[in-house]
């Protein structure tokens, strides 16, 4: 007997050996993958939100060596089982109604097929001529949501005069990379040393402003402030334009460079919103050799901006030269899908592009087109636009809409019970669908509830340190946004966090 006659092989392990696969192949894997997604999503409400695994336990129980022969179509009958046996105990499950921590990743059916769809035609879109459609497309969606966010012209493609436009970065923090780029670069076009930019943020912004700082080589870890200054904040955990203006003016009379300043609105621990329309201007009276690049991160909130009454979000944001908002957070829309705005795309492009001749085309050359690999570092990128697209469609503006006001609402519930509580505080003001509490008295009664409410596993909530009327102090957050949320999914967290409370203070 032969070597190769010894090895079982599978009797269809044919179609494994080679990537392509048949209409009728597609159809039967993509049947297997249906039962088990339709049982998957009936189990959320009933399982526990966060992970049921310890380090290593998934590891542990996945074969140490890659497959010598391929399982070909016989591998879809076990991919179901194997699911819920060895993936999904180890995941948190972020499409759960109970599911309050972080910020949300929601979802929906057309953004579920959108990725499906984009997965299927699998295009690269690096450049216009790789995929004209997948270009286009997402440019008309950058600016529907430039409409319905309620942008001034400034960003779009389509307004007469414009030079601006957006394009879809898979994340914020990419986003706010992308514009510390483009700001240095105009920066150094204006003959400005490369050694002395500076960036300029609140203590309550995300980590990935100084992220962004260390990996343009501004900062040498995320503890070197050389030049990313920390701006102080009010009570209210907003920048304080006053401490920012004097920041700037120190360092412009230290010969240094102000490069950019990120502002945030909705910051990822309170959902604070700085004071856009006060710095904006304070920016805007700088002579514009002196003044910085303006950035807003309004990743988790910017997507509020769809209702009228909440359009304060995005308030002063004409000042902005970029912008950044998350429809993977709160707006139904498959994870990654960061939209991103800027005023001025040359500047853009000017700090990203690199032309080598195997990328030359005629409507590059021509300039006629948008090419999205100068938008950010990847090269390749895939056709995110198409599940925005659906999502925009299915849902509408009113579907949109009636989706962020129904999350304020159980968010409202959720504060009328803090409120009612005597046991427990608001730490802030509830901002949209985020309600920060504490317990009342000694600080780490608040950790201990929350971890007390997280190990009974009916719903997960995180928590954040943040100065609470000056003092450093645990909070607890309760963000609303899973796609599935209901009035009696709040009504179980209101139930937990009385039982918790009851042992947590006697
Ligand atoms: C205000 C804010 N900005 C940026 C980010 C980073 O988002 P991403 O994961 O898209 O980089 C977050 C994440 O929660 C955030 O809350």
């Amino acid at each position: 007997m032969s070597e190769e006659q010894s090895i079982p092989r599978p009797a269809d392990a044919a179609p494994a050996n080679h990537g392509g696969y048949s209409p009728e192949q597609f159809s039967e894997a993509l049947g297997h993958i249906e039962r088990w997604a339709r049982t998957y999503l009936e189990s959320l409400p009933d399982r526990p939100a966060g992970a049921q695994r310890g380090p290593g336990e998934t590891l542990a129980s996945l074969d140490p060596h890659p497959p010598a022969q391929g399982e070909g179509m016989a591998m879809w009958g076990r991919v179901g089982d194997e699911m819920r046996s060895t993936i999904e105990p180890g995941l948190m499950h972020w499409q759960s109604p109970a599911f309050f921590a972080y910020f949300p990743c929601s979802s929906s059916l057309p953004g579920v097929m959108g990725e499906l769809a984009s997965a299927v035609l699998n295009v690269n879109g690096m450049l216009w001529s790789t995929s004209p459609s997948a270009t286009e497309l997402e440019m008309r969606v950058l600016d529907w949501c430039a409409e319905l966010f309620g942008l001034p012209e400034a960003f779009r493609f389509d307004a007469a005069g414009s030079s601006g436009g957006g394009c879809i970065q898979g994340t914020a923090s990419e986003g706010a990379l992308a514009s510390l780029c483009a700001a240095r670069k105009r920066k150094v076009d204006a003959g400005r040393e490369r050694s002395g930019m500076c960036v300029y943020t609140s203590t309550q912004a995300h980590s990935s402003i100084i992220k962004a700082a260390m990996v343009a080589g501004l900062a040498d870890g995320p503890d070197d402030r050389s030049r990313v200054r920390l701006i102080e904040t009010d009570g209210g955990l907003a920048m304080s334009t006053h401490a920012l203006r004097e920041a700037i003016e120190r360092d412009l009379d230290a010969g240094l460079t102000p490069c950019m300043v990120s502002t945030t609105q909705g910051t990822t621990s309170t959902g604070a919103f700085d004071p856009l329309p006060e710095i904006g201007e304070m920016l805007s009276m700088m002579p514009s050799s002196k003044r910085p690049w303006l950035h807003v991160d309004a990743a988790w909130a910017g997507v509020a901006a769809v209702c009228r009454q909440f359009r304060g979000v995005l308030a002063g944001v004409e000042h902005a030269d970029s912008l950044c908002i998350n429809p993977h957070k709160w707006l139904m829309t498959n994870f990654d899908c960061d939209l991103f705005w800027v005023k001025d795309r040359a500047s853009l492009t000017g700090a990203m592009s690199i032309t080598p001749d195997y990328l030359r085309n005629p409507q590059s050359d021509a300039g006629e087109v948008v090419d999205y690999r100068d938008w950010h570092v990847p090269l390749g990128r895939r056709m995110r636009a198409l599940k925005l697209w659906w999502v925009l469609r299915y849902f509408g503006a009113d579907g949109l809409r009636a989706h962020i006001e129904h999350h304020v609402r159980l968010a409202e519930q959720v504060e009328a019970c803090i409120r009612e509580e005597p046991r427990l505080r608001l730490a802030h003001e509830r901002s949209l669908s985020l309600v920060c509490f504490a317990v009342v008295g000694e600080d780490e009664r608040t950790k201990d509830l929350i971890d007390r409410i997280n190990a009974r596993g009916r719903v997960l909530l995180t928590r954040t340190r943040v100065p609470v009327e000056g003092v450093s102090r645990w909070v607890a957050r309760v963000a609303i946004g899973a796609s599935s949320v209901e009035a009696k999914h709040i009504e179980i967290l209101i139930e937990e966090l009385r039982s918790a409370l009851d042992e947590v203070v006697q």
